[in-house]
């Protein structure tokens, strides 16, 4: 034993000694005294208590609560916000501030009728379209519609711990048999979230895990389904949430943050389609994109030097593969450095660039947000001259290691470091590149152990200087906001295009996204599906996922699979990791190449009515691939749906999923739908087994669509919109039908389009369709159309008959653009 030990066991033994323990004692239970009675109750957490007093605030009610204020907002009839500003005594605001990362900041104000009425135990904050009842004692708040149906109510009364930064806050509501939940964003698993339990944390993920949670974006919106009845809560918050939707208890479930405050926007339906479309309204809208954009696309970690780049898009054109862009990844760059280019590889990038243009090619490369902290690089001089890179509490630099090892990060939460990264881009842009790319964002940190920035870093976030805690889920976005504004500057009226692996609720206002790092196996082409239905219904209509998968290498069979599925998934690029098999669509030879071109012509003649479903999300949110319990919210069967989708409204695309498989069951909701391979016609309200060998994606099209196409070219823009030939598919067993074409120059951004509006209607023997368009766009001057059905026995236009050829099944016509009234007699 050390002498100083024996030293103090001797004291202690002594009559000084058992003093000392005494006082000690004494100390250590005032201190346990003093954590019983001030810590403990606010650590096991603390509710909101009662009504004290309320009163109307113009747009909705304040209550004066126990140990909170709560409000309740009215933004338009169908949406209320509700926040929870925790008494804290001393503090000069009642909330935090408010400001939010997700919602648009241009959003409408609106002046909502509303009507507020104290009765009895309870305090009713009505609109036109929602009862809100708030019980007084304790607080619980229950929405309902118009039929008094209790679309959503609290299970127990808001709580909350004190957390390093305001508060770690929950909010518990019923869960009702047979309730079904969609959204979430960006989550592996089914389409029907019920059961679940996720985390809201951008996280970089490799690889094979078809369970992993968190991934790379965070969307803490969800839609609950009940009794037929949507509705939707959008749980504002960017701290670390967490979801538990009936995971851990049959009869609720859970929301909760790690911080910040309880702000939730709750969304009326009744349907599924209104929560989307409002929920889009709070978060935005999605530019429409380049149409170059919707081409198929093709990448490589990483293709160079510039013969290899050349190689893959002279060979392309040579398999008559329909291709629009191919990517640059990392290895462009010098050293990892983000905008610039490796000189050895790349001589003359301008150069490479403007001849695959002039072969109908556009470039997009990668920007990643470390920047190498290379004294004599100099983005990295600009931004420590501008201030520009995140900190650690005392002044520090935070540094992390990514591609080019030390790092520093811009602080995008400053609008001054939005700017000057916006205008970085100029030299890119200069050389010819279209678009870009921003990856690891999440920010994705190696040799870290939470694989990212650590929690103490500082942020602008506009004065308050938060903590990445809180700005860790939003970082992606900003990057991504900060890319498409300074591009946009830089590029005039011509459209930009931004991918985004991270993001946050509100990311499709500046970005397409996909999937990120998936592997090669059939498990993962599966999960796909629900995870891009969850995602537009999340507000992301942009979405794709590497094709063929990114680790591993996918075999022949796999390869098909993956590009039928993709055929008209909103992105469409096929890309894979550095060090595996080559992947492209031709690797495996024929029949494979012929199969995959197919599909991908199939795709370039359906880009009108794919262009079409894009301007359509761009204007109010609708995701451009569906569930079907979109369209068919009435019918239970499609609740669970999630390895078929819609594009659009009326086709639906069933792709074969399983290895080996050669035909599947497809579920056809109520009506008929035509086979698009045979243009058979089947009826629906039923599953049918449907063949499908290896060369065959099953399609069909809904009866009573006018689906537009146009001639196959080998990138978007070869073949012009002159004539644009209308598939027609006449209406069987419904009276009428409605369908869209929207089309414009597809480049700039204020330019003249038109919209043309298809009425079918279906009387007795003879069915209509009525022409009208909207609009100053000339490009189109005729329409082709091709009406699949029996022969009829005479066609007018505008009332006059008109000449027409029949063959293998289909009525071919010829008219001018300003046709208003085709009649088909049969
Ligand atoms: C990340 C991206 C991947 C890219 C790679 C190299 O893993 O998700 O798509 O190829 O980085 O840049």
């Amino acid at each position: 034993m050390p002498d100083e030990l024996i030293e103090a066991t001797r004291s202690f033994l002594n009559k000084e000694g058992r003093c000392e323990i005494v006082a000690r004692l004494l100390r250590s239970m005032s201190l346990a005294l003093l954590v019983l009675f001030c810590v403990v109750p606010q650590a096991f957490g603390e509710s909101i208590g009662s009504v004290k007093t309320f009163q109307d605030m113009g747009n909705g009610i304040e209550l004066n609560c126990t140990n909170a204020y709560l409000s309740i907002e009215l933004l338009t009839p169908e949406i209320a916000r509700v926040r929870v500003g925790v008494k804290r005594p001393g503090a000069e605001n009642r909330y935090l501030e408010d400001y939010s990362y997700a919602i648009r900041e241009d959003l409408p104000k609106e002046k909502v009728n509303y009507r507020v009425k104290e009765e009895g135990k309870s305090i009713l904050l009505s609109s036109d379209a929602l009862d809100v009842v708030i019980t007084k004692n304790p607080v619980l708040v229950a929405f309902l519609d118009k039929q008094g149906f209790r679309l959503s109510e609290d299970f127990s009364p808001m709580s909350w711990v004190p957390a390093p930064e305001g508060h770690s806050v929950t909010c518990t509501k019923y869960l009702s048999y047979g309730e079904h939940f969609y959204g979430l964003g960006e989550k592996t698993g089914p389409l029907d979230k019920r059961r679940s339990k996720v985390k809201m944390w951008n996280t970089g993920e490799y690889g094979d895990d078809i369970r992993s949670d968190p991934l790379y974006q965070s969307h803490p919106f969800f839609i609950g389904l009940k009794e037929y009845k949507a509705y939707g809560i959008f749980f504002d918050n960017t701290y670390r949430t967490h979801f538990d939707m009936g995971h851990t208890y049959e009869d609720r479930y859970i929301f909760r943050s790690e911080g910040g405050e309880l702000d939730y926007y709750f969304i009326a339906g009744p349907l599924v389609k209104d929560v989307v479309k409002r929920f889009s309204f709070l978060t935005g809208y999605m530019p429409l994109p380049p149409i170059w954009a919707l081409g198929h696309m093709i990448c490589r970690w990483s293709y160079y030097p510039e013969t290899e780049v050349m190689d893959i898009a002279t060979r392309a054109r040579a398999e008559k593969i329909p291709l629009d862009v191919i990517w640059l990844d990392i290895h462009y760059m010098d050293g990892y450095r983000c905008f610039t280019w490796d000189k050895s590889r790349f001589p003359d990038l301008p150069g490479m660039v403007s001849k695959l243009h002039a072969m109908g090619y556009r470039v997009v490369s990668m920007i990643n947000p470390g920047i190498k902290a290379d004294p004599k690089y100099f983005v990295f001089k600009e931004g420590i001259q501008r201030d520009a890179f995140v900190k650690y509490p005392h002044g520090g630099l935070y540094i992390g290691k990514v591609w080019p090892k030390e790092c520093v990060f811009p602080d995008f939460t400053r609008p001054d470091v939005q700017e000057w990264w916006g205008s970085l881009y100029k030299g890119l842009l200069d050389a010819g590149i279209d678009g870009f790319w921003n990856d690891m964002n999440e920010p994705d940190i190696f040799h870290t152990k939470t694989s990212t920035m650590d929690d103490s870093a500082v942020f602008h976030d506009f004065g308050l200087l938060t903590s990445h805690k809180k700005i860790h889920n939003i970082y992606g976005s900003y990057m991504a906001k900060s890319t498409l504004e300074g591009i946009s500057q830089l590029m005039g009226n011509r459209r930009a295009f931004v991918l985004s692996r991270a993001g946050y609720s509100g990311l499709q206002r500046y970005a397409a996204s996909w999937t990120g790092d998936n592997t090669s196996n059939f498990d993962h082409l599966r999960l796909q599906i629900p995870m891009f239905l969850n995602l537009g219904l999340s507000g992301t209509p942009f979405i794709g996922s590497d094709i063929g998968g990114f680790f591993k290498s996918a075999n022949a069979e796999l390869l098909v699979r993956w590009y039928q599925a993709s055929a008209l998934v909103p992105l469409m690029r096929e890309h894979n990791c550095r060090g595996e098999y080559d992947q492209e669509p031709w690797v495996h030879g024929d029949p494979y190449k012929s199969f995959i071109r197919k599909y991908v012509n199939m795709r370039y003649r359906l880009l009108p009515y794919l262009y079409t479903s894009f301007y359509e999300a761009s204007k109010d949110g609708s995701p451009i691939m569906r569930p079907l319990l979109y369209e068919y919210q009435q019918d239970s069967n499609t609740f669970t749906l999630d390895d078929q989708f819609l594009i659009g409204r009326h086709i639906l695309v069933a792709p074969v999923l399983n290895e080996g498989s050669i035909g599947r069951l497809v579920y056809l909701p109520k009506g008929n739908w035509y086979d698009y391979e045979t243009k058979d016609v089947l009826e629906g309200n039923r599953s049918i087994y449907y063949d499908a060998p290896l060369d065959m994606l099953p399609v069909f099209i809904r009866e009573g669509a006018i689906v537009p196409t146009k001639e196959l070219g080998q990138y978007t823009t070869e073949k012009s919109v002159e004539t644009i030939t209308l598939e027609v598919y006449p209406l069987q067993t419904r009276e009428s039908s409605t369908s869209f074409l929207y089309m414009d120059d597809g480049i700039t951004k204020n330019t003249p389009f038109v919209l043309f509006k298809f009425e079918m209607e279906r009387t007795g023997n003879k069915v209509c369709i009525e022409f009208n368009s909207t609009g100053a766009f000339d490009g189109i001057k005729s329409f082709d159309l091709k009406v699949y059905s029996k022969r009829p026995r005479k066609i007018t236009f505008d009332g006059k008959e008109t000449e027409f050829s029949y063959e293998d099944g289909a009525v071919y016509l010829h008219t001018a653009k300003d046709i208003k009234l085709v009649e088909l007699i049969y």
